[in-house]
């Protein structure tokens, strides 16, 4: 198991994404900026619903070394995939023109165009470690660093773009460029998450509150799994959850599930057609019911409390929604099993990640346990490792 903190790693990726620039460009860059990946404490899938979310930025970072550039094109290298890409003008205006990592860049580009914003030609390196399809969110923390350091190049300062309506621009790149139909969650938390904090996000005003999250205090800790479980039919899957959603709002009459409060719910059922929708819909209904009610300990300094809430939240994934695996629901038990307060799958589903709220003198001792179980069971062992709360999206320098 490895402890991550906001030391070593970041400082290591800031200091490759740097020479990378200077190696493939021949000189230092403008400027450094970086994002985070990040960790859903609870409200899973409540996103698109216009609900309620609860995640935190991870210490494991994306970074991006730049300067802008003479030309009318975006010169990209990538050090996780070892490529360097050039995306031109007409690339950008044609949305899906780019496929893979890069796609991630144009989207920026073009989603910042799309508002308006005059986007200057540029070099970038990017160099990052977050952990790459463990439902960590490294697509938004390569959306949010690239955005950071375009907007900073640019010269569009937070009166013209101020950051709470960065995510959406984020957001649409995925959307709109990519073609992925994700919420606004990993966008958000990437981008206005803060230090010793987790980020209370309204999903549909988008208001959000900084809820103080301060684990070492209490002497606790957040272990993270990541089950490695092979992602299964992710992103149809995704948008199938998404669909049934929205058509059983639409039977319900509301414009989202977010309008279906906890105590209306069984009336609500009544009125859905199918068993399956039901489920969804109980699982949405309820998901935000535990996300306020996880809010409201939080704001008492009652952490070790919200450890029920997360495992009956990953309950309902496993029950009612239906986006769990076998990996991840043998991690939840096992850590449970020894001592957790609570834990729970974290992110889309279908693979991805779990968390677990413990002793933080306990964490290497429920990590042996989870290995132990991925023995037993014959899985590919899991990759653990402690977090807590850390900044978003910033310029380094
Ligand atoms: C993915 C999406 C988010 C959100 C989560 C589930 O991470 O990108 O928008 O829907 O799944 O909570």
């Amino acid at each position: 198991m490895t402890g991550a903190t906001n030391g070593g790693p970041v400082g290591q990726v800031v200091r490759r994404a740097g020479d990378g620039f200077e190696q493939r460009y021949g000189g230092p860059p403008a400027g450094v900026w970086a994002a985070p990946g990040r960790v859903n404490l609870i409200g899973e899938h409540t996103d698109y619903n216009d609900g309620f979310v609860l995640p935190f930025a991870l210490p494991h970072r994306t970074v991006v070394a730049a300067s802008t550039a003479a030309d009318d094109s975006w010169t990209v290298w990538s050090e996780q995939s070892g490529e360097q890409i050039v995306i031109s003008a007409a690339d950008v205006a044609r949305p899906g023109a780019v496929d893979g990592w890069g796609g991630y860049v144009a989207g920026v580009i073009w989603a910042l165009r799309e508002a308006g914003f005059a986007v200057p030609a540029a070099r970038l390196a990017i160099a990052s470690d977050v952990p790459l399809g463990a439902g960590l969110s490294s697509s938004a923390a390569l959306e949010a660093a690239v955005l950071t350091a375009l907007v900073d190049l640019g010269g569009i300062g937070t009166d013209r773009l101020p950051v709470d309506q960065r995510p959406v621009l984020a957001q649409r790149a995925e959307n709109g460029y990519v073609g992925v139909p994700s919420g606004i969650m990993d966008q958000s938390a990437s981008i206005r998450c803060r230090a010793g904090h987790a980020l209370f996000l309204d999903c549909r005003s988008l208001q959000v509150e900084q809820i103080p999250f301060d684990l070492a205090t209490a002497g606790l800790a957040i272990l993270v799994v990541d089950s490695q479980a092979p992602h299964r039919h992710v992103s149809g899957e995704y948008a199938a959850r998404r669909a049934t959603c929205e058509q059983a709002a639409a039977v319900l009459g509301v414009p989202a599930l977010r309008d279906v409060p906890v105590d209306a719910l069984p009336a609500a059922l009544n009125r859905l057609p199918d068993d399956t929708m039901r489920r969804r819909v109980r699982h949405i209904v309820t998901e935000n019911q535990r996300v306020l009610d996880t809010v409201a300990l939080l704001h008492t300094g009652r952490v070790r409390e919200i450890g029920p809430l997360l495992t009956a939240s990953h309950a309902s994934m496993r029950d009612d929604f239906e986006i769990t695996v076998p990996e991840v629901d043998v991690a939840v038990g096992a850590a449970l099993g020894a001592g957790a307060y609570g834990a729970r799958m974290t992110g889309g589903g279908f693979g991805g990640c779990v968390l677990a709220l413990v002793d933080a003198d306990a964490a290497g001792q429920v990590a042996a346990a989870v290995d132990k179980a991925y023995a037993d069971n014959g899985f590919t062992a899991p990759v653990c490792f402690t977090a807590l709360p850390c900044a978003g999206a910033e310029r380094i320098h």
